[in-house]
């Protein structure tokens, strides 16, 4: 095996080449085409796959056959993801784990905190918190630790003193997702992260449903650590994720969930102890995702062609479109309509969320749900023909919108 120091090298032969693909909308679609055959706005589910990811997986499988192992060639790509998520996040790459999953990094944020009963043992959950951050909090009831659930006001926002109230000088861990998978109410990270300091408590803002579709200066959100995956706006894959921790708390926190990447050298294959590695990089774990990492690195090339500043706009723009359309025929939108207070999902109340997906997909209009809501989902690559043409289905599907 070889040095450390050669996975920072620059490779030949890298997995995305940067074709200068740039801007929005029609500029766009060719590189997506699940487009030219449906109206794809289901961007909170899984991005749209692009020639760029597709090619970038057979580059995997090629190197495979013609070469075996590349490893130190595979630990180079895991270190470009990490470069490419830093870049994302306004961060460094030494700020930045490299995980398989957001659950995965939540699991070993969890595990670094002692909850001891008497102690410092709350965990402070907004109710838009996605499954995983909910139940892995839960699980932490078995080590002693204490859930405390934030709901939302009536109009479906959590506001930051709603969390403020929750918070005490027993609060471990504040947990607030930036955009709610659920209503796509954005949070106000920065507040409840105020509150959460004050009190001497950690935060964590899961950031799925924001990453690459509203930009994100992941020091100056306020949390502690950032968390998000590749499946969605970064345009790849499942089986790859990042988790940004502060530097200021990385020294105190020593992650019992763990492996062997996430060791000082990796290369000694020490073990006699548990010496983790002093950057963000001891929240790694085992061997990175290196398919992924091909598709995840190829995703994020092609979104920084267009900059997420541009996408943020696009995307703000279609769904100021969407949102009036909907207040124009009488629909109960759930998502505020300040731009200041959403991301890029608008959830629609309905009266059958089920019957009314599967009834768009009939005319292949690609959408979700969530509870009793309809859930739409633009990227960069959609346009005001998309938002009319689910308009127009919406108004001949009035009675299934509350
Ligand atoms: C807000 C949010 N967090 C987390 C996840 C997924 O978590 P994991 O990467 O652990 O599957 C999703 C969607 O799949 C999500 O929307």
């Amino acid at each position: 095996m070889g040095n450390p120091g050669d996975m920072l090298k620059p490779v030949t032969g890298a997995a995305t080449t940067a074709t200068g693909l740039g801007g929005v909308g029609e500029a766009v679609r060719g590189e997506f085409p699940i487009l030219a055959h449906a109206t794809y706005l289901n961007a909170c589910s899984q991005g749209a796959l692009s020639h760029r990811v597709r090619a970038a997986y057979e580059e995997y499988l090629a190197g495979w056959d013609e070469n075996g192992a590349e490893w130190e060639f595979w630990v180079e790509r895991a270190e470009a993801a990490r470069a490419g998520f830093a870049e994302l996040l306004h961060g460094e790459p030494d700020e930045v784990a490299v995980t398989t999953s957001v659950s995965q990094g939540v699991n070993a944020i969890m595990s670094a905190l002692p909850f001891e009963r008497g102690g410092r043992n709350r965990i402070v959950i907004s109710e838009y918190e996605f499954p995983t951050v909910g139940q892995i909090a839960h699980a932490q009831e078995l080590r002693g630790a204490e859930v405390v659930h934030v709901r939302p006001e009536p109009d479906g926002s959590i506001p930051a003193e709603k969390f403020a109230e929750a918070i005490d000088e027993r609060t471990a861990l504040v947990c607030c997702t930036t955009i709610s998978y659920r209503t796509g109410h954005r949070h106000d990270v920065a507040a409840i992260a105020e509150a959460a300091h004050a009190q001497g408590a950690l935060v964590l803002a899961d950031s799925y449903q924001a990453a690459g579709a509203i930009e994100i200066d992941a020091r100056a959100l306020g949390a502690d650590f950032v968390t998000g995956g590749t499946v969605k706006y970064l345009l790849a894959s499942s089986g790859l994720g990042f988790l940004w921790v502060r530097g200021e708390v990385l020294a105190g926190l020593m992650p019992t969930q763990t492996g062997w990447f996430a060791d000082e050298d990796i290369f000694r294959m020490d073990i006699s102890d548990y010496s983790p590695h002093a950057t963000a990089r001891r929240f790694d774990a085992g061997t990175p995702p290196v398919p992924n990492i091909y598709a995840g690195v190829a995703g994020l090339g092609l979104l920084q062609e267009t900059g997420v500043p541009t996408v943020e706009a696009h995307v703000g723009a279609l769904n100021t479109r969407l949102i009036e359309g909907l207040s124009g025929m009488g629909a109960t939108v759930v998502t505020p309509a300040n731009p200041a207070r959403r991301g890029p999902l608008v959830c629609v109340r309905s009266t059958d969320a089920a019957a009314l997906v599967a009834s768009l997909a009939e005319e292949r209009i690609v959408c979700s749900l969530r509870d009793a809501n309809l859930r739409v989902a633009a990227h960069f690559y959609n346009t005001d023909d998309d938002i009319d043409t689910l308009l127009d289905g919406l108004t001949r599907r009035r009675h299934l919108l509350a």
